[in-house]
């Protein structure tokens, strides 16, 4: 019974919400890298590389952050996997809104300077949080190494997508 007033509210917020709701990434487009980003890249090899990838899947799911959302202090415990790992009963990355790195479509777009500005810099009024502070650019780029694989069957795979997206800020 219980079960299924639940079912009648979310349908009711559902209704009420309506179309004008959509999660953040849903009509985002993709935004211009600030100047002192577009030359940063990938080390060469590293796309491939099961060492470095195996290093950022530990950097993914295993280290500590604290950081201010809306005045106050978060707790990361389990790295980026706190937010981004995927929650198998709900097919979707555990926070609602995180990136699903699965999302090949979304993921063959991103150019290497973009992934890596958006998670030192985190994505504003979100709760991705800048990494910079905490994570070195060698550390940054393995994470990345490691996200890669999950758009790729969990395989390491060269980034070379004609759907990449090259946007530099003027
Ligand atoms: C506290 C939750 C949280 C943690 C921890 C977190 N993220 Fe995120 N991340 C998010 C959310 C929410 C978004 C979606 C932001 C938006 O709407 O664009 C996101 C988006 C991203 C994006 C896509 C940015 C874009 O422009 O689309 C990347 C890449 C990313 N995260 C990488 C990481 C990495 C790497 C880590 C760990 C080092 C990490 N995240 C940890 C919540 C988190």
């Amino acid at each position: 019974m219980i079960m299924k007033w639940g079912y009648v509210v979310v349908l009711i917020i559902t209704v009420l919400l309506g179309p004008g709701f959509t999660y953040a990434d849903e009509e985002e487009s993709m935004k211009p890298v600030p100047k002192a980003y577009a030359g940063k890249h990938m080390p060469k090899g590293w796309w491939m590389d099961a060492k470095v990838i195996a290093e950022g899947k530990k950097i993914f799911e295993t280290t500590h952050l604290e950081f201010d959302y809306k005045g106050k202090k978060e707790q990361v415990k389990d790295g980026c996997s706190t937010c981004h790992a995927i929650d198998p009963a709900k097919d979707r990355p555990k926070q609602r809104g995180a990136r699903d790195f699965r999302s090949a479509e979304k993921m063959h777009q991103f150019s290497d300077s973009y992934w890596f500005w958006r998670i030192s810099e985190g994505v504003p009024k979100t709760k991705m949080p800048a990494w910079k502070d905490k994570l070195s650019e060698e550390e940054r780029w393995k994470v990345i190494a490691y996200e890669h694989t999950w758009s790729h069957g969990n395989q390491p795979a060269e980034h070379a997508h004609k759907e990449i997206k090259v946007l530099v800020e003027p």
